[in-house]
């Protein structure tokens, strides 16, 4: 169980709802601050949407961590993935739940309510949670990751 308490943004299309209500209530229950961007039923909705509004939550800054969940997990991470500062990873076991915060210091874990057991997702998130980022060498490439969409994004601009 984590000992460190975040403010931690969930959201899910339809096909994640059910996990998401759940993971909500488990992280509460934690002692963690939960904001719950939707969806609140299994009524089908697009996932973008959802992945953006939280991405951008995490990306601002407001929250420390971010939790989405899809049918896949692919489609959430990957619009999470589109916002400035986002790090979001799809996980189904816990070596790549480790790894992604000590190597890639992911900020939003991203999961497969189709693919993946409950208690795998739980034992998952848990050890996301209680992961440190390791520095040195894995803080500059994080770093790098974090500059490329601003530099591309100035790159264009002086070639227009
Ligand atoms: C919805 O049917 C499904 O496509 C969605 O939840 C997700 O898996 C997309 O990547």
């Amino acid at each position: 169980m984590s000992a460190k308490h975040f403010r931690i943004a969930v959201g899910a299309d339809h096909a994640g709802f059910l996990y998401k209500t759940q993971i909500a209530a488990s992280l509460r229950e934690l002692g963690h601050e939960v904001v719950d961007f939707g969806t609140y039923s299994t009524d089908p909705v697009d996932y973008p949407p959802i992945g953006f509004k939280v991405g951008e939550a995490v990306g601002r800054g407001e929250f420390e961590r971010g939790v989405l969940v899809c049918g896949s997990s692919l489609g959430i991470a990957i619009a999470a993935n589109k916002v400035h500062g986002v790090r979001a990873v799809c996980i189904g076991e816990p070596y790549s739940a480790r790894l992604s915060r000590q190597h890639n210091h992911a900020n939003i874990i991203c999961f497969g309510e189709r693919l993946t057991g409950w208690e795998m997702v739980v034992e998952c998130l848990n050890v996301w949670l209680e992961t440190e980022a390791e520095g040195g060498r894995h803080e500059r490439r994080v770093k790098e990751l974090d500059d490329y969409d601003q530099t591309a994004t100035a790159a264009r601009g002086e070639s227009e």
